[in-house]
Parts: C-alpha cells; structure tokens; sequence
C-alpha cells in the first residue's frame, strides 16, 4: 500500500483510503455506504429525547426507541446498496433475506451498543461486521471486514478489510477523514477495563486482576463497549474484559455481534482477543445469540490472562 505521510493524511477521506489500500469495488462500496449510516444515527442520538420506547429487546434488556431506529436505518441502507444478501442484527431474532437475496455480502450489525447510555451522555457506539460466508461458519472463515463508529464528543469510524486498522474522523462538512492509519498496539498497556461483579469471578480470573492490580494498572470502565475498546485501540494497548461468570459461564458480550468484529480489528492492529483459552475468532459459533467470555487488547495482558486461567 502507498505511504501517507503525515502530511498529507489529513486529506485523505475514507473513500480514497480504501482505493488506495486496493480494497475490492464493491466491499469498499459497502463500507462506505454503512459508514454513512452513522451520520443518520448520530442525526437520530441528537433528536433522541431520552424517552424509553416501553419496549424489550429479544434478549430481554431494556431497548431505547433509539435501537430500534439505528436497526431500521442499517436495514435500509443495506437493502438498497446491492451487495447485501442477508442481514443479522442484535435487534432481530434470526438472520433476514434483503435485496432480493442476490448481494455477495452478509452483514451483522449492533446497531447502537450501550445504548442505556444515552441519557448519561456517555459515548455510544455502533459494531458492524462483514462476511462472506455463513455467519455461522466462525469469524476466520467468513470475516471480511469490520467497523465501529463512536459516537462521542467526536463521531469517529475505524475499519479494516484485512489492511490493518485505521481510524477517521467525521468532520464539519460530513466527510470521514482519516486521523489513524495502521493503529498498532505495543506489547503491553496500562489500563484496564473489566466487566461482572467481583463476587461473580472464578478464582483465575480474580487472581489475574489482582496481579494487573499489582502491576499499576489504571481501571478504566465506562460501560460501554465501543469507547471501551476504542480507548485500548487509541492508547496502543491494555486489556478488556468480560469473563466467565459463576452465574453466567458464557459472559455477557455476544460473540457474533460484539466479539467477532472487535478481535478482527484488535488483531489488525497487533492485539489479541481471546475467551481466556482460545482465540475468538477461530471459535465456530452455535447460535446467532451466543455469548462468551473475552480477554481482548494487547498480547501481554491477553497472554497472562490465558496463563491465569490454566488449561
Ligand atoms: O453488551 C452491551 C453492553 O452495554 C456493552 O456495551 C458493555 O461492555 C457491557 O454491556 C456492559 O455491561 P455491564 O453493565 O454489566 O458492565
């Protein structure tokens, strides 16, 4: 791929950074056309006025009208772009047929992940993944691509189609303009960011926070998983992680639309994502509402966990 020099890189928009990487026409078509669906949500965020929809999700947690509408827009935007046979998304039961069925591409999306942090005004986010097989066939034999956009103080959007990940900020004329090229993480971090209650993990688990905890550790938690995951990218290192519960031996996090697209993008970036014990990505899910445990971030800490928590 061509060098940019810092220079220039400013310029660069989305568009031209996936020419340039040699992106296949149609998969960087795509990309673009789900990246433009994050102006809409944020358009949506901003209206949002706070009110709960009443409703529940097919996972019984509390819904936001907001998530409905970031499903609806995807949705939309997906039908008509030409390359999506088959749409999948935290907000739907099973996997729907769209645009006649005919596009190249499966696409899985949570359209507004921690949502109920809307009112908090904390940062929110969307995960979208791209495959070309069956969802269901595991992330490294059907995963082409994946992104999230944040929305923050900043609206940003990382992606990568298998050419390292890079980061892009929307700016004030709505083009996405690339702030990150090559995100690569060191060997290790310094903070870290853990999901359950204390009184809920295993021994191994317990004992390898405490050894973070010795090692200095800053915490740093905010509930959400994008900006959780975009901190750790941003900083070039540190730990996530939601694990195996005694009450919920699968975690929290669902491996198809959480998991999936952010162990593509952390090992794009030289990281790691694992369940403690192997790699998330080489893990063939069951069902499209699978959970599972998750150690993701630098190989260090990823590496440690995997020592604490034995064979
Ligand atoms: O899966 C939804 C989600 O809100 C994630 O964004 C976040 O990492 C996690 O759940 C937070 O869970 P908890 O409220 O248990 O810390």
């Amino acid at each position: 791929m061509e060098n940019i020099s810092d220079a220039t890189k400013h310029f660069i928009d989305l568009r031209r950074h996936m020419w340039i990487a040699g992106i296949e026409v149609d998969l960087r078509r795509l990309i673009w056309q789900i990246a433009v669906t994050g102006k809409y949500i944020s358009s949506k965020i901003q209206e949002s006025n706070r009110k709960l929809a009443g409703l529940e999700n097919i996972y019984g947690e509390e819904q936001l009208a907001l998530d409905m509408s970031s499903d609806q827009i995807i949705k939309h935007q997906l039908e008509f772009s030409g390359f999506v046979s088959h749409y999948a998304s935290e907000e739907r039961d099973s996997i729907i047929q769209i645009g006649g069925g005919k596009g190249k591409y499966i696409v899985t999306a949570d359209p507004l992940d921690g949502s109920s942090l809307v009112n908090t005004n904390l940062a929110i986010g969307t995960i979208i993944a791209i495959h070309r097989e069956s969802i269901l066939t595991g992330g490294d034999k059907s995963l082409v691509a994946a992104m999230y956009i944040t929305y923050g103080p900043l609206i940003t959007m990382i992606y990568s189609a298998g050419n390292g990940t890079h980061e892009f900020v929307l700016n004030r004329e709505g083009e996405y303009v690339l702030s990150e090229e090559n995100i690569t993480l060191g060997e290790r971090g310094d903070i870290y960011s853990i999901g359950g209650l204390r009184r809920d993990w295993t021994q191994g688990h317990l004992d390898y926070i405490r050894y973070l905890e010795s090692e200095g550790y800053k915490l740093r938690y905010s509930g959400g998983f994008v900006p959780d995951i975009n901190q750790i990218l941003i900083k070039k290192g540190g730990i996530f992680t939601y694990p195996t519960l005694k009450s919920h031996p699968n975690g929290k996090l669902r491996l198809i639309f959480e998991l999936q697209p952010m162990a593509f993008l952390m090992e794009q970036a030289g990281g790691m994502a694992t369940d403690g014990r192997q790699r998330i990505l080489s893990i063939q899910p069951k069902a499209l509402d699978q959970r599972c445990p998750v150690y993701i971030g630098s190989k260090y800490e990823v590496e440690k966990a995997k020592a604490f928590l034995g064979d």
